[in-house]
């Protein structure tokens, strides 16, 4: 059963037009209960859709509700109102679909890269060979071809990441959930992460949900933009990216700069925040 799911998954990323991977949220919200019954609303009811295969960025203000969103439509928190649904189905709780990648690396220490990407297989019935095949691809895709057997122990930030996306696509989800993946890298090493992620986003065509506050990593990585208010946060305004990729921070076009004004403007707008 499994195995053919997966099967089928490749399948589909490959097929140009396909449907798969569509998130329609409509009017969710989530209240957290605090102690003392305090109840603190996270995000404001919200309501988005994705279409299959693209790459979103969500913007905004620290504790706007960003992660919260985030975590919504991986199924870690429960919504308070509304609908989350991915093709169709009611998230309702964690999904195999769903991939994440977070800032804090969430790798195995005691396990090798290899180790860690093979992890990620366990719950896929191929065979042993077909799974280090997978692994040792999925490896290459990020640039660590040779450093297999590699702790993470031993791995730059910027490599214990890609260990990470490697981990993540190589059982090719539906979606991919990432927030402030790169947040912890300088910038030099964040560009290579860039270039690496699309590449692999291009291939694979998962949909991609990306949150940061880096405006400039929005506008390089995705077709569209989403900007939230302060918490408990909206979605305040959508900015479509139509600039052919690849964006290159050191070769902004007058659009780019457009677009950059125009969302930092917002975000500096009263009652944004210290952003
Ligand atoms: N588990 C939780 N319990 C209570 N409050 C929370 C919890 N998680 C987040 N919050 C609060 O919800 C708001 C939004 O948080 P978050 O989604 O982490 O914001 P962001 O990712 O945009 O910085 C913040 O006020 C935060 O303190
Ligand atoms: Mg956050």
């Amino acid at each position: 059963m499994m195995s053919a799911v997966l099967k089928l998954h490749e399948e589909t990323h490959t097929m140009p037009g396909t449907d798969v991977g569509r998130i329609d949220i409509e009017n969710a919200s989530v209240v957290f209960n605090a102690p003392g019954g305090r109840k603190i609303e996270a995000l404001a009811p919200t309501s988005l859709v994705i279409e299959p295969g693209s790459f979103i960025s969500l913007i905004g203000p620290s504790g706007c509700g960003k992660s919260t969103l985030l975590n919504a439509v991986g199924g870690f928190v429960p919504i308070t109102s509304g609908t989350i649904r991915l093709d169709g189905e009611p998230v309702t709780g964690i999904n195999p679909d769903v991939g994440v990648v977070f800032q804090q690396y969430a790798l195995f220490p005691w396990f090798t890269a290899l180790g860690n990407v093979l992890f990620a297989l366990k719950r896929f019935p191929i065979s042993k060979e077909e799974r280090r095949d997978r692994a040792y691809q999925a490896l290459k895709e990020v640039g660590l071809e040779g450093r297999e057997n590699t702790f993470p122990g031993q791995l730059s930030g910027g490599m214990r990441q890609r260990v990470a996306l490697a981990r993540t696509f190589v059982t090719s989800p539906k979606v991919l959930l990432m927030d402030e993946p790169f947040g912890a890298l300088d910038a030099q090493t964040r560009v290579v992460m860039h270039e690496i992620l699309l590449r692999i986003w291009e291939a694979r065509k998962s949909t991609v949900i990306f949150v940061t506050h880096d405006v400039d990593e929005a506008l390089i990585l995705s077709d569209k933009a989403h900007i939230m208010s302060a918490g408990p946060g909206r979605i305040i305004e959508t900015m479509d990216i139509t600039d052919a990729r690849p964006r290159l921070a050191h070769q902004m076009t007058e659009n780019f700069l457009v677009n950059r004004n125009h969302i930092i403007g917002l975000l500096r707008q009263p009652g944004m925040g210290d952003h």
